[in-house]
């Protein structure tokens, strides 16, 4: 397939420059486009052979739903059977913004867009192309973020055209997206709220909103256990996943760096390429080629924004090995942390003093 790759100029009107892109979706071709939050591919969510072809395109399981993108408020009472007064307080809160609701699916969302389940995951984005293109097509546009299956997400046009040129219609190209970390996703649809994955949006924010909210216990998971199944579907996948074996080293400054050198020193005279993902305040002390710098420690935005870049630039650098800082510091500690844990393979070692 020939992908069309159109650069996108964000300092000039958006509806003339996605007019290509919305007679593709209307027509149920792909599109890859920015978010706030990353890259998705999308297609029209209530054609269910346009889902099909993004589970196709991307090489994804087709039990993994898809979050549907909308660009106002009347397509909640659409796609879902019935809407909590949550969903408004949330709504008016939080979009257009990095934040996915579950539920009820009304019967004109297939199945194939939801991976079979009866509900349905929506999400208003605030990315300006992204709400440009939902209104310019007029279709509700079914996405996963835009990468191939279990790579980490993309967060910069290079990456998706990377992962996808070929495999869907059209790339739009507009540059790095602004926050980094997929949406949090909560589930209205259970007795007390639950979020399935955290993100840029905090726990505390939600509960400040509608009061009780929990974590899915897969979210708090800290090692490999396998009796916890995310209730994400896609939560339980390999994800994020660099192609080196990736290890997260938690504990002081002191005993990390010593540890994390030693290490390197180690894997390197056997013979493997070491890469470390670092901080602002820690980088120059390894010794080692490739270091690489997720942030500082105290700007955990900053981190958030890095991290699916430094992931893929380990790949493209061939490196077998990362040894890993843990960032553990701040409201998006928990989004960061899951990202480099599923990451890792949940290979976190916490070394004592
Ligand atoms: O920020 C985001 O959410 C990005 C941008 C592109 O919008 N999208 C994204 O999509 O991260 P994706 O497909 O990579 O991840 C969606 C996650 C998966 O883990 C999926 O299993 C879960 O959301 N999900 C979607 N609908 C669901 C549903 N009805 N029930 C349970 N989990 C659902
Ligand atoms: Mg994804």
């Amino acid at each position: 397939m020939q992908t069309i790759i159109q650069r996108i100029e964000m300092d000039q009107e958006l509806s003339g420059q996605l007019k290509e892109a919305a007679r593709i979706l209307q027509n149920g071709g792909l599109v890859a486009f920015p978010t706030e939050t990353v890259y998705e591919l999308g297609g029209n969510a209530l054609d269910p052979n346009a889902s099909a072809a993004i589970y196709a395109a991307k090489g994804r399981p087709s039990d993994n739903p898809l979050i549907v993108h909308i660009a106002d408020l009347d397509a909640l009472t659409v796609l879902a059977k019935e809407v909590p007064d949550t969903a408004y307080q949330l709504a008016e809160h939080f979009w257009p913004g990095p934040l996915t609701m579950l539920l009820n699916k009304s019967d004109i969302v297939p199945k194939e867009t939801t991976g079979g389940l009866e509900t349905v995951g929506i999400r208003m984005p605030s990315h300006p192309v992204a709400r440009a293109l939902i209104k310019e097509s007029g279709v509700y546009i079914a996405a996963p973020s835009a990468n191939r299956s279990g790579r980490p997400s993309t967060t910069r046009g290079e990456h998706v055209i990377a992962d996808l040129n070929g495999r869907v219609d059209m790339i739009l190209d507009a540059g790095h997206v602004t926050i980094g970390l997929e949406s949090t996703i909560v589930d209205l649809t259970s007795s007390v709220p639950l979020i399935l994955r955290p993100g840029y949006i905090t726990k505390e924010q939600i509960a400040e909103v509608i009061g009780a909210v929990e974590y899915d216990k897969a979210v708090l998971k800290r090692r490999k256990d396998d009796t916890i199944v995310a209730r994400a579907p896609g939560m339980k996948y390999r994800h994020y996943a660099p192609k080196g074996d990736m290890v997260i080293y938690k504990g002081t400054a002191e005993r990390v760096i010593a540890v994390i050198n030693s290490l390197a020193a180690e894997y390197a005279a056997n013979g493997e390429r070491v890469g470390i993902l670092a901080s602002d305040e820690t980088a120059e002390r390894y010794q080692c080629s490739t270091v690489l710098r997720l942030g500082s420690h105290d700007d955990d935005e900053e981190a958030a924004l890095h991290l699916f870049d430094c992931l893929r630039e380990f790949d493209d650098l061939g490196i077998t090995k990362i040894l890993s800082e843990s960032f553990d510091k701040g409201p998006l500690a928990q989004a960061i942390m899951n990202r480099l844990l599923k990451a890792s393979g949940y290979q976190m070692v916490e070394l004592s003093q």
